[in-house]
């Protein structure tokens, strides 16, 4: 079936089956290969993208539940400007662990930054409770969150320059 989608923030026409999850679109369709698969089924986290500014385990929603709906995987997080503050955080903090949780850990904190700016430390563990690692821990991590959401909000870009007729100059 024809799909629209818009993954950060650009716009994608794709064939797909209707039975697609949406991280295989992610992965194989569009080569966002920092969106992981663990378990395949809900438990792990390390597939966690954000859809409409929510959480969301990519292995267990279908591409096709994504028309109309804004999908942020890992890749989107840096702009043009650079790394976002989280991603900051997570370096300052030694919170960068393996290539395979990072990414959910990312987005999951993520998603609970665009909900609650100043989370509560219980609140961060809460929201990161669905992101799996038996090898190292979460000290780090939640550390790294709580020293985001301590960040200066980022300034709002100037308005353009308009000229004495109102138009941009
Ligand atoms: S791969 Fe989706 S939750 Fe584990
Ligand atoms: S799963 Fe990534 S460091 Fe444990």
């Amino acid at each position: 079936m024809r799909l629209s989608l818009i993954v950060n923030g650009m716009e994608h026409e794709l064939d797909v089956r209707p039975t697609a999850r949406l991280i295989d679109v992610l992965r194989l369709d569009l080569g966002l290969t920092g969106v992981k698969e663990g378990c395949s089924e809900g438990e792990c986290g390390a597939c966690t993208v954000i859809v409409d500014d929510k959480a969301v385990n990519s292995c267990l929603v279908l591409a096709g539940q994504m028309r109309g709906k804004k999908v942020l995987t890992v890749e989107g997080l840096a702009d043009d400007d650079g790394l976002d503050t989280l991603q900051r955080m997570f370096i300052e903090h030694g919170a960068v662990q393996c290539g395979f949780c990072t990414p959910g850990m990312l987005m999951s904190a993520k998603a609970l930054l665009l909900a609650d700016p100043h989370p509560s430390e219980e609140a961060i563990r809460l929201a990161l409770a669905g992101n799996l690692c038996r090898c190292t821990g979460y000290a780090t991590i939640v550390a790294a969150v709580r020293a985001a959401s301590e960040q200066p909000a980022e300034a709002a870009p100037p308005p353009p320059a308009t000229g004495r007729d109102g138009k941009a100059v």
